[in-house]
């Protein structure tokens, strides 16, 4: 035998033991209840200024199907800024984007909902309260019939699959303006799944509507973990995030100073310890030209 046979030896004793080698750096992760290696997304090195104030500070992240990503951090922890290099709404001064394992050229809202299957669920929810929900859910995207004529059947048809799909009790025809805060939320979720976009973000969806409510905006975002989809969710609702993510992001001062596996076992007290331990040494270096001792440029 030459000398690979060894070689050959250890890929197998290696694979037989689930070790992995760097060639592939996405060996041996899974995200919980997810069988797919391959991140859906997955940023690096994401840095975004504002002036002086380093929004987001080289943030790395991997989003996987199915899963929910809780995001947590203080006020002005770059949350939202995070989330707006995502939809495109701002251009993150350096860093990538891969979908599926592929790197994105990610540019515009258009790039991120076409390359990315983003969707954004904005908290003003961006409906015409004087439409009818399909009329929504098809806003500049209507399907018409021979490029001229407005396709209404197959609209509402649609609409009401999606609906159904999210087992809601909204009808197509329904005016968006006499539905409730949560009944809205559902359509503007009805119309990321219209479209096939895989990943849903949501940014504090429960600050905007009633309390009761947010049991039912919660159970949504465990129906498209159901359907496939994956959720980053932004709230500063820890007992919300700590119910339903399956990992948890801290953010502070625009860096990930933690990643969790929510093991369902953690309480408020902890996961808020966490969020805020740290803080001032950080508004120290931030006080400082945003720098930590010791780091590079
Ligand atoms: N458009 C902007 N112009 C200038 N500064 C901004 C802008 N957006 C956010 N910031 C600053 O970036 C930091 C992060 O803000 P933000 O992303 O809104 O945090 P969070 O959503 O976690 O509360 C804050 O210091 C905030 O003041
Ligand atoms: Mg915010």
């Amino acid at each position: 035998m030459d000398d690979d046979s060894n070689a050959l030896l250890r890929d197998e004793e290696l694979s037989d033991k689930n070790v992995y080698s760097t060639a592939d750096p996405t060996a041996g992760i899974t995200a919980p209840g997810n069988s797919s290696k391959i991140p859906l997304l997955a940023v690096e090195n994401l840095v975004k200024s504002f002036g002086p104030v380093r929004a987001v500070d080289g943030v790395s992240l991997e989003l996987y199907e199915g899963e929910v990503l809780g995001l947590v951090g203080d006020n002005g922890a770059g949350k939202s800024t995070f989330l707006s290099l995502l939809t495109g709404y701002n251009h993150a001064d350096s860093g990538t984007f891969k979908y599926r394992g592929k790197p994105v050229a990610h540019a515009s809202p258009s790039t991120s909902r076409k390359g990315l299957k983003i969707e954004m669920i904005y908290q003003h929810l961006d409906l015409a309260p004087d439409l009818t929900v399909w009329q929504n859910l098809f806003l500049a995207e209507e399907k018409r019939k021979f490029k001229v004529i407005l396709d209404k059947r197959y609209m509402i048809h649609r609409a009401a699959d999606v609906l159904t799909e999210l087992a809601s009790k909204v009808k197509p025809t329904d005016l968006v303006g006499a539905l409730s805060g949560g009944e809205q939320q559902v359509v503007a979720i009805a119309r990321a799944l219209l479209f096939e976009r895989d990943i849903i973000l949501m940014d504090e969806p429960t600050a905007a509507i009633s309390l009761n409510k947010v049991r039912d905006v919660l159970n949504l975002i465990l129906k498209l973990k159901g359907l496939g989809k994956s959720v980053i969710l932004v709230s500063h609702r820890l007992e919300d995030v700590l119910e339903v993510s399956d990992r948890i992001a801290i953010l502070n001062r625009g860096a990930i100073s933690h990643i969790i596996t929510n093991d369902h076992r953690m309480t408020i007290t902890e996961l808020a310890q966490m969020m805020f331990e740290g803080s001032v040494q950080n508004a120290v270096s931030v006080a400082g030209n945003g720098k930590l001792a010791g780091g590079g440029d």
